[in-house]
């Protein structure tokens, strides 16, 4: 048995095995080689009465210090300098932790970007008496390396080895993009009338609602050695954990017991803060739902005369729990005028958002729904998706080659009673340039004579468009079916990645299904291009079947025709034609 020393994507495209973790052992053995991850880092730490809460369990705050403490040295192990928290994505407990028990914390870096990194942490818990394990709640940090001089720091570029780590360092950029979009996506969306809802609308009594001023809390802490780095940076855990602390006070003020926090809405931090800063937090319930509420938080740092730094905000989801663990019922609350009602409002939209950003997330591959109605709120989740899924099933292993015709290979997968199918082939043309023809939706019939018509319906942003299209009756004299399709293309975010165009059907209320037409659905679609060389690109085109697209390439799969090959030469020649032609699409990005 050797180590893994192979590039990545020559072992990916050599097939490389499904690994095979040995229980909880930190060696993984794949292709016949063991490996050890050189950034995971470990810590377990068991959980004694001075880390928990009034009901024995460990509070947040302290589990938070030792995901990020575990984070931060995963992250400076690749980076091999001092690095400092910018980011936490949502985080959902799943389960809470006793005194007694063993709480397992396991990080490393997913991907390097330029100075900053993805750091993936798995949080699960033991019991020692019944010898059982949990899952916690899994979280992605983002850090970056900060050195003692003003420069930026570049970091070395970050080899995933096994079939594993190669599938998160792919979608470690899309959640990259996501991260970084965030901010814009909540202001666009709080200043989205649609979400507008008065609490008075709700007819509720006066006299049974809780004012929110009860639950106000404004606290300080002095940032003092023991919650900084050697380069007397505060840790961004122990900021998470005063912030959780007045978040508590705050939920319990407004429910008279002690809140369980279920979830932590991704959050930011603005600007750095060092040893000596007073670090000012307050804390108030913005909403009750029906078993939950939202409690935000805002952390100021200042020292001396100067005026207070925004350092933090952050949301996060309580609920009560009663003695069987079912969440109790909360009373609605009366927000205080302006910034009150305002925060009332925002936490509807927030609640909104959350839950499509859970639930579209959080699903395997294509498990999302066609029903989820697209809209400005979850576009940006339902693309993350696109591009997911359409990754994850260009990552199988398990494809096999079903004809080739003049180089054009139909590879077909069968799995969890799925059928798959990849053609692809080599062309004479840059992998930047196919992208962008092949995005173009619009083009397509020009060479794909299942696309009998394609109208661009939304012009989202640059990356994702919807379109509907037309395509043959599936059987003799039947209707045309139709389809409505998101396409989100991603050109390479490093030198190494492929260009994605991943398409699904997508719901829009603005374009329900017709009479004229039979209302067809696709799964998880796209291309996925490889540069080869400067001229010449290698171009998959994937689809996972379902009724609706399987009649189209039945017969291919079957060995009976193959007109796969005739559709891919005249892609080719289409490509090739229009090697210069301009796009409908910009190439401004490219
Ligand atoms: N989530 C994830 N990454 C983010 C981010 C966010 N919300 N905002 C910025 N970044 C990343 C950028 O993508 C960039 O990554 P790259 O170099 O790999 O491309 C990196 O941070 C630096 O971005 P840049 O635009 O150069 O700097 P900035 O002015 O936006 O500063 C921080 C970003 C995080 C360095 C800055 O906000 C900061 O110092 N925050 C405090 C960090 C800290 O001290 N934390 C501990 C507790 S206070
Ligand atoms: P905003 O004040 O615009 O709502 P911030 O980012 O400043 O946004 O604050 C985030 C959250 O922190 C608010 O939604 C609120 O719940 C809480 N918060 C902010 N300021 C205060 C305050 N003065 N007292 C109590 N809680 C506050």
């Amino acid at each position: 048995i050797s180590f893994l020393t192979d590039h990545p994507l020559s072992a990916m495209a050599s097939g490389i095995k499904p690994q095979v973790e040995q229980g909880d052992s930190d060696l993984v053995v794949e292709d016949d080689k063991m490996y050890r991850n050189p950034t995971e880092v470990k810590m377990s730490q068991i959980v004694l009465p001075c880390h928990a809460n009034h009901r024995k369990e460990l509070s947040v705050g302290q589990l938070l210090k030792w995901m990020d403490c575990t984070a931060c040295l995963s992250a400076e192990r690749h980076a091999g300098c001092s690095c400092v928290t910018a980011s936490m994505d949502d985080i959902h407990f799943e389960r809470t932790i006793g005194v007694g028990q063993v709480v397992n914390i396991k990080a490393k870096v997913n991907r390097a970007f330029n100075s900053s990194m993805e750091v993936g942490i798995e949080v699960s818990c033991e019991d020692l008496y019944s010898n059982q394990q949990w899952k916690v709640c899994h979280a992605f940090a983002t850090f970056v390396a900060r050195s003692t001089r003003a420069e930026k720091i570049c970091l070395k570029p970050l080899v995933p080895c096994t079939h594993k780590e190669q599938l998160e360092y792919s979608m470690a950029a899309e959640r990259r993009r996501m991260r970084l979009l965030h901010i814009d996506i909540m202001k666009d969306l709080l200043s989205n009338k649609t979400f507008q809802w008065s609490p008075s609308e709700e007819g509720q009594n006066e006299q049974l609602t809780v004012p929110t001023e009860k639950t106000r809390v404004e606290s300080v802490e002095l940032v003092l050695p023991p919650h900084a780095n050697h380069q007397v940076n505060t840790f961004g855990g122990q900021i998470m954990a005063w912030m959780e602390n007045v978040a508590t006070i705050a939920a319990s003020r407004l429910c008279n017991a002690h809140p369980t926090l279920r979830t932590i809405d991704m959050f930011h931090f603005r600007g750095p803060s060092q040893v000596g800063d007073r670090l000012v937090l307050k804390a108030i319930v913005n909403n009750t739902f029906k078993n939950s509420m939202e409690v935000g938080v805002c952390a100021e740092a200042y020292q001396g005369e100067e005026s207070q730094r925004h350092i933090n905000s952050a949301f996060m989801m309580f609920e009560v729990l009663d003695e069987d663990g079912k969440p109790c019922p909360l009373p609605p609350i009366r927000p205080e005028p302006l910034d009150g009602s305002r925060r009332y409002q925002e936490a509807i939209a927030r609640k909104k958002i959350r839950l499509d950003r859970k639930y579209i997330i959080s699903c395997k591959q294509t498990e999302v729904p066609l029903s989820v109605p697209w809209d400005q709120s979850n576009q940006v989740y339902l693309s993350y998706n696109n591009v997911f899924a359409l990754k994850m099933l260009a990552a199988r292993t398990k494809w096999t080659l079903s004809s080739e015709k003049n180089n054009v290979r139909l590879y077909t997968l069968e799995e969890n009673q799925t059928l798959c199918f990849r053609i692809e082939s080599e062309v004479n043309v840059p992998a930047a340039r196919a992208f962008l023809l092949l995005s173009d939706l619009c083009c397509r019939p020009e060479w794909d004579k299942l696309y009998k018509q394609c109208e661009l319906i939304i012009q989202v942003n640059d990356d994702d468009f919807i379109y509907h299209v037309l395509t043959p009756s599936v059987s003799e004299g039947g209707k045309v079916q139709d389809f409505i399709l998101l396409a989100s293309r991603r050109p390479p975010c490093n030198s190494g990645d492929p260009y994605v165009i991943a398409l699904r059907s997508v719901t829009l209320p603005t374009h329900p299904p017709t009479e004229d037409f039979n209302r067809g659905e696709m799964l998880c679609a796209g291309f996925i291009i490889y540069e080869v060389s400067k001229s010449v690109s290698k171009i998959s085109y994937y689809n996972q079947t379902n009724p609706g697209v399987l009649p189209y390439i039945s017969t291919d799969i079957a060995g009976l025709s193959s007109s796969f090959c005739y559709t891919f030469h005249s892609c080719s020649q289409y490509l090739l034609e229009n090697r210069t032609r301009h796009s409908v699409l910009s190439d401004t990005e490219i």
